[in-house]
């Protein structure tokens, strides 16, 4: 509903209000795990699911709907899941790691037209499990889709780049990529499917054979695509955990079976994860962590502009995107003005359920997230802030309205926690130096977004904050995509790079054939080229 019949005391529907089309049929309780190719079944604890969405009474009441269950897998299930991965890939002659880069493609590509057959049935669930929109639900199944078919492509032309041989002062050599070992994915709540499966497809597709578990919120969506991968890949390729990370992701990295670790979520768990591995040094990491990214809005910005790429950039998926605009500073001459617009297109933001048309504020999963940006809220104004829009942090259960908070100061939490929800903190500044000093002392290390029209100060700014960061926007919010691009950052923010074509770098490690070029070596090289003989050194050339 639009804020103008706008009560969240009455915003959660009836079942008989569900569109038909978006009704569960029934629960999902889940008992299937993936260990070696065979889906196995769990009879022990399991972990209930909730929905954000609250289901109406019709008499004032509502109540998280229950979605179904999922496997509390122990330390045993865990095990099993990282000896068959280890299996599979066999110290690299597993058949999977030796297999020719066309072949494995075809794999994947199996994959890929399995999963899109389970389209509808994935969007629900991400409705129903993390509360994004459909229309979000549909581009985060249709994105992992395409970004599957261009990390193809990639590889495509990698292996072109690299089907030929040098000769460098009197040696011979194929340079290619080889797999890892064994990877552990995890993905995060936000992105369930499309962050889980740009670390996973990359690794896979690489060579390297894979656990991977969901994050605590979005489980039950993979559901579908258990069978996919169990039918498109070789036993052992692919491995699911599942369960509370504790029990199950500690004996993982203590056994020090885990070659690449490709986690998204907090650095503090990054840490502790990294830190359970027994030889540190032997594993790669691939992380996406932390970000409070800062827009700074300068005196001579488009006003409009920015307002709409603030309200897109600190408010899409109600503020649950690591690249969210989590910050914003305004130049003291346009705060007034600013804020004014800023309000009105926030009280206008359209407040429902996933499915409903067009909305774009919908519950929030985190157990007790309005209680946490409440207290935000709180800590703010005794430091002297205000919510500026009418609606602001009012919440029911787990949908809340989001605040617009003027003026934040350092002394708040808001300034520094990343509060990864629908909280708009305004920072007014004099001095340029302020947000800089903001960047400059930040513990997060990701992007910002600089609006203002002045293109010797806009080009002053961007020289010292590439050093700082690791994408400026210029009049634009900060994002991902495309995902061609490089997405990364410093400090607590990321380790290693991911984009279509750096995953398949990351998940892999350079290798060579050499040969010094006497003549019996000449003979038998040609001799494992003219045979096709080796899936490595081979000059075939992927059409
Ligand atoms: O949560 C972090 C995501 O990678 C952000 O992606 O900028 O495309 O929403 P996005």
């Amino acid at each position: 509903m639009s804020n103008s019949s706008f009560n969240i005391q009455t915003i959660f529907p009836k079942t008989s209000q569900i569109p038909k089309k978006f009704k569960l049929i029934a629960k999902y309780e889940q008992k299937e795990y993936l260990i070696g190719g065979e889906i196995r079944i769990w009879n022990g604890a399991v972990q209930q699911v909730y929905s954000p969405v609250c289901i109406s009474d019709g008499k004032g009441g509502a109540k998280q709907k229950a979605l179904g269950s999922y496997p509390l897998l122990t330390e045993k299930e865990a095990i099993e899941a990282i000896n068959a991965a280890q299996h599979a890939y066999n110290n690299g002659f597993g058949q999977w790691p030796t297999m020719s880069v066309e072949q494995r493609i075809k794999h994947v590509e199996d994959f890929v037209f399995r999963m899109a057959q389970k389209r509808d049935e994935v969007v629900n669930l991400l409705m129903w499990e993390i509360g994004k929109n459909l229309s979000d639900s549909e581009k985060e199944f249709d994105r992992t889709i395409d970004y599957i078919k261009d990390t193809i492509e990639a590889l495509k032309e990698l292996d072109r780049n690299s089907s030929r041989l040098v000769i460098e002062k009197g040696i011979l050599a194929q340079i290619r990529r080889a797999p890892l070992g064994v990877v552990l994915c995890m993905g995060p709540y936000n992105y369930p499917l499309n962050e889980t499966f740009t670390t996973l497809i990359p690794a896979l597709i690489m060579g390297n054979t894979t656990v991977f578990k969901p994050a605590k919120m979005g489980v039950l969506l993979h559901k579908p695509l258990l069978e996919a991968f169990r039918d498109a890949f070789p036993p052992g390729v692919v491995n699911t955990v599942y369960g509370d990370g504790k029990a199950v992701v500690g004996p993982l990295m203590s056994s020090g079976k885990v070659d690449s670790l490709a986690f998204i979520g907090s650095s503090r768990v990054a840490n502790i994860l990294k830190h359970q591995h027994p030889r540190l040094h032997r594993m790669r990491s691939v992380l996406g962590l932390d970000a409070k990214n800062a827009a700074i809005i300068l005196p001579d910005t488009d006003m409009d502009l920015a307002v709409n790429e603030s309200l897109l950039g600190a408010l899409s998926y109600n503020g649950q995107r690591c690249t969210a605009l989590k910050i914003l500073f305004v130049h003291k001459s346009i705060a007034h003005i600013f804020l004014e617009k800023l309000s009105t297109k926030i009280e206008n933001l359209k407040i429902g359920m996933p499915w409903d048309d067009g909305v774009q504020i919908t519950p929030l999963p985190e157990d007790g997230k309005a209680s946490y940006l409440t207290d935000l809220i709180k800590d703010a104004e005794s430091f002297g802030a205000k919510v500026m829009n009418p609606s602001g942090g009012k919440f029911n259960a787990t949908v809340f309205f989001p605040a617009l908070l003027y003026p934040v100061s350092p002394q708040m939490r808001v300034y520094n926690e990343e509060q990864f929800g629908p909280l708009v903190p305004v920072v007014p500044f004099d001095d340029i130096q302020e947000p800089l000093d903001y960047i400059t002392n930040s513990n997060y290390g990701q992007q910002a977004s600089l609006f203002g029209n002045n293109p010797e100060q806009i080009a002053s700014l961007i020289d010292p904050l590439v050093n700082q960061l690791s994408r400026i926007n210029i009049n634009s919010q900060c994002q991902r995509g495309p995902d061609i691009f490089p997405f990364t950052g410093r400090k607590d923010s990321a380790e290693n790079t991911l984009s279509v074509s750096d995953a398949l770098k990351v998940f892999s490690i350079r290798a060579l054939v050499a040969a010094k070029l006497t003549e019996s070596n000449k003979i038998l090289i040609n001799n494992i080229l003219q045979d096709n003989k080796s899936n490595f050194l081979s000059t075939d050339f992927i059409l």
